[in-house]
């Protein structure tokens, strides 16, 4: 069955190179943070590589918020709002947050829509009609904070300075409360070796770094209690023929999936092609959506991709701590692009990032203001180019002091696409973006070998700037994913129309392909940033 399945998606992968990308969809207890900004730069980038790949196919992006639970709940009450208030308030900045930044969804669910209620409600009823739920006493953990049930083997007592003893989830750190309550279990037994064996014998997760906490996971399950009393939570989907028990919001949230797929109806893709998760979240992606998955024969997705936490100056983000970083806020400074860049630049999804201001500082201004921007500036002033053209290379007129760079850099440009591929689609945008810095690094230092403003040969200045208009153009292109709106600037002032920043033009195209007049753009689109600002 299982087999069939992939098969049949390895067929439609072929036939149709279509994408499906999700992200988590973000709690709507309080405004957003950079690591949330963060799940969704990567699924951006990875959506924008897509189209970027394959402009003319099926390109689905999905995010949202994740609305009900007693943490919403909670939440809601001490700001005075009731739930679907906050809710509606929350949603809205991250909604402004997304359009800040670029983040080009495709579809935003939140999960209080109707569309969302009907899918859970159908999904239940299969899961019930199949045989996998039964009522069952469950007594253990739970934390608000994580939505999460713990074992006792999970929790630690601590004691506090004023000698209180409370109990907290060992992972996490977070309070965890006694629950003795009556509900419906889910047979997760039941899957158990099903996807062990699928997260041991598949690459499904990436980096496979994580494959070994996702099994251990794994093994310290039990079957799941899938509903709550609804004296105890009442902000939550009804359970279908009962209403004194409300779904459990991990159920309910990891639907959104399949909602936005178009579930209870016929699903436009057989299942997501990626989903980009933290490192918190993969037990609830593995463990718990892989069996949910599998008890109504549904594909699983193609690929999960987990990513680890930001820091700040080495410590976890925390209200109480006071050292949330605030995306929009930060941004006045660093710019949109400049944070999306830090982001991508700085991440690498194996292991915990660190962000500091000054160091998301010096990299923007070193890497795109000095490097690319000034690159940019340098070769499009007037004095070197007054006719503000996009010259033709002509390889006869190469300076000769330069020729074997400019051999190289032609070279080099005619791979960079392909170097740069093989990483953007393991979403190891850091590795690819270093190359594409490379050859820009190589074209700045055969300008400042080349010397064209002190040449005199009107044919030998405009062959150098063709070559290093191309490393730009072809630069621009691929960081597209990445900075948005700094590579449209870049592009633009290079006169380079949208229908001709595609990955087919990502290679450097000789004599006679352009030639056109330069955009009138020439303010630089970053300025340095000052630390003080
Ligand atoms: N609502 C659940 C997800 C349900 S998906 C069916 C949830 N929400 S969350 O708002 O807490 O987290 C959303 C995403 O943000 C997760 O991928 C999480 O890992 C990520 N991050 C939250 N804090 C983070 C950092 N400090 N750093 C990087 N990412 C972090 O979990």
């Amino acid at each position: 069955m299982t087999i069939c399945r992939s098969i049949r998606s390895i067929i439609w992968q072929r036939r149709f190179r279509h994408s499906f990308i999700t992200t988590p969809i973000f709690y709507a207890n309080s405004a957003p943070h950079i690591g949330h900004l963060y799940s969704a730069v990567i699924a951006d980038a990875a959506h924008r590589w897509e189209i970027l790949k394959a402009p003319n196919e099926l390109h689905q992006f999905t995010t949202g918020t994740d609305e009900h639970g007693s943490k919403i709940e909670r939440a809601a009450t001490s700001a005075s709002l009731t739930p679907i208030e906050h809710c509606d308030k929350v949603t809205a900045q991250f909604r402004a947050l997304f359009e800040a930044f670029d983040i080009s969804y495709t579809d935003y669910i939140r999960t209080t829509e109707e569309r969302h209620k009907r899918a859970v409600r159908e999904f239940w009823a299969r899961l019930s009609k199949a045989g996998h739920l039964y009522k069952g006493k469950y007594s253990g953990w739970y934390s608000v904070i994580d939505e999460c049930f713990y074992k006792d083997s999970e929790v630690e007592k601590i004691r506090s300075l004023d000698g209180k003893e409370s109990s907290v989830a060992k992972e996490t750190r977070n309070p965890v409360e006694w629950v003795d309550e009556e509900n419906y279990m889910f047979r997760l037994s039941d899957f158990k070796e099903k996807t062990k064996k699928i997260l041991e014998s598949t690459e499904v997760i990436t980096p496979t770094h994580f494959k070994p906490l996702a099994i251990r996971e794994l093994d310290a399950c039990g079957d799941l209690s899938v509903s709550r009393d609804s004296t105890r939570l009442k902000w939550g989907i009804p359970v279908p023929d009962d209403p004194s028990q409300r779904v459990y919001v991990w159920l309910d949230a990891l639907i959104n999936y399949l909602t936005v797929n178009g579930f209870p109806d016929k699903m436009q893709f057989p299942a997501p092609t990626c989903q980009i998760i933290g490192k918190d979240i993969l037990r609830f992606h593995t463990a718990y959506w892989f069996a949910f998955l599998q008890a109504l024969n549904l594909p699983l997705p193609e690929r999960l991709f987990v990513h680890g936490h930001w820091l700040v100056n080495n410590v976890k983000m925390s209200k109480s701590l006071g050292n949330v970083v605030d995306p929009m806020e930060i941004a006045g400074l660093l710019s949109n692009d400049g944070l999306r860049y830090f982001l991508l630049k700085q991440g690498v999804p194996t292991d915990d990032c660190n962000f500091m201001k000054l160091k998301a500082i010096e990299l923007i201004n070193s890497d795109l203001v000095n490097t690319i921007g000034n690159l940019l500036q340098r070769s499009t002033i007037p004095k070197l180019n007054p006719a503000q053209v996009y010259p033709i290379f002509d390889a006869k007129k190469v300076p000769s002091n330069c020729a074997q760079l400019a051999k190289e850099l032609i070279n080099d440009l005619g791979t960079l696409s392909n170097r740069v591929r093989t990483h953007y689609d393991e979403l190891y945008f850091y590795r690819g973006i270093e190359i594409l810095l490379n050859i820009v690094r190589k074209t700045n230092a055969f300008f400042q070998e080349a010397q064209p403003w002190k040449l005199s040969d009107q044919e030998e200045i405009l062959t150098v700037l063709a070559v290093s208009y191309e490393t730009l153009r072809i630069t621009a292109i691929l960081l597209s994913p990445i900075v948005p709106k700094f590579s449209a600037h870049t592009l633009s002032r290079l006169s380079i129309k949208p229908n001709e920043a595609n990955l087919q033009e990502a290679h450097f195209r000789g004599i006679g392909c352009f030639g056109g007049k330069l955009g009138s753009e020439k303010e630089p689109f970053l300025n340095r940033i000052k630390p003080n600002n």
